[in-house]
């Protein structure tokens, strides 16, 4: 049975989940009930107990029992539970489970907002570089890939300058489906989405994500500065809730730049958004091409 889960009690599982994560915990597992099938998840979060808190010493197994209510929502649990694509070492296959996992996706309104349909990402699944926009735009829905549109050639050409092609990175989105009339995507539609984001990050391994606006770099940071506190710096980003079946690769680095939609309405900023991508050039050890490309 799906339940619909609250918003709040969802976040703090996930910051938990994003807190053994941190720790190096993956393998959660569920520790039933049975008494409390009734009881809030809140009281079963705060019972989420390592084996060094129930008081033995820590053994090496690093793994969590969560006692949940039985009952609780299949959605929240899917952060839980091990990936399908796991242990597939093909990068292109593994993104291919993903995007089944993902189905015809109803997990946000955004299904029934007009969507035509699913924005799933492009690009090389070995990329070094990975995008991340907000989401779908009218030409992004109507053609099933991310940045088709005007924003879309104002990236070409930003990854052009960067001395480099769009077939060698990897694009997606916050969120796969198109927000109507363009609007900012929820706060809950990014969160129900970006754990296939994630995923689709542990899968690509890129050595440096660049976060294109606000709102991907919200979400992905899960900050809520502004573009300007934002900017100028690397992050170093854990995808949250999953990882990579590569133990050489649990992180990478994350840049902030502004989003090319913005800077078709502000040209005066493409100065600030190049001197982003210079930065994250030296960190891949890219050069401009030597006929020059002008970001327009
Ligand atoms: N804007 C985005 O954020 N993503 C797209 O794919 C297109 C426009």
């Amino acid at each position: 049975m799906t339940r619909t889960l609250d918003p709040e009690l969802r976040r703090a599982l996930a910051a938990r989940i994003r807190y053994y994560n941190e720790l190096g915990i993956y393998d959660l597992y569920r520790q039933p009930v049975s008494q409390s099938a009734g009881a809030p998840l809140a009281a079963s979060v705060a019972e989420i107990q390592t084996e060094r808190e129930f008081g033995d010493e820590m053994s090496p197994r690093k793994s969590v029992a969560l006692r949940t209510p039985a009952a609780v929502e299949e959605s929240a649990l899917e952060i839980l539970a091990s990936k399908p694509e796991h242990g597939i070492s093909d990068p292109a296959k593994a993104l291919q489970i993903i995007r089944e996992d993902l189905g015809d996706c109803t997990r946000c309104p955004l299904h029934k907002q007009g969507r035509e349909q699913i924005v799933f990402g492009v690009g090389d699944p070995e990329a070094d570089l990975m995008f991340v926009g907000e989401g779908p735009g009218a030409d992004e829905d109507e053609q099933g890939k991310p940045f088709v549109g005007r924003a879309g050639q104002l990236l070409n050409n930003m990854i052009k300058a960067m001395g480099i092609t769009r077939e060698q990175v990897y694009i997606a989105n916050i969120v796969k489906c198109r927000p109507p009339g363009n609007r900012t995507p929820e706060r809950e539609e990014c969160e129900t989405c970006s754990p296939f984001l994630m995923r689709q990050i542990a899968v690509v391994k890129p050595k440096v994500i660049v976060a294109l606006g606000a709102t991907a770099a919200k979400t992905l940071l899960a900050m809520n500065s502004s573009m300007a506190q934002l900017r100028g710096r690397f992050y170093d980003f854990k995808p949250a809730g999953v990882r990579s079946d590569d133990p050489n690769w649990t992180a990478c680095k994350l840049a902030v730049t502004y989003h090319p939609a913005f800077l078709l309405r502000d040209p005066r900023q493409k100065g600030e958004a190049w001197k982003d991508l210079q930065m994250v050039m030296k960190e891949l050890g890219l050069k401009p091409p030597a006929t020059g490309v002008r970001v327009q």
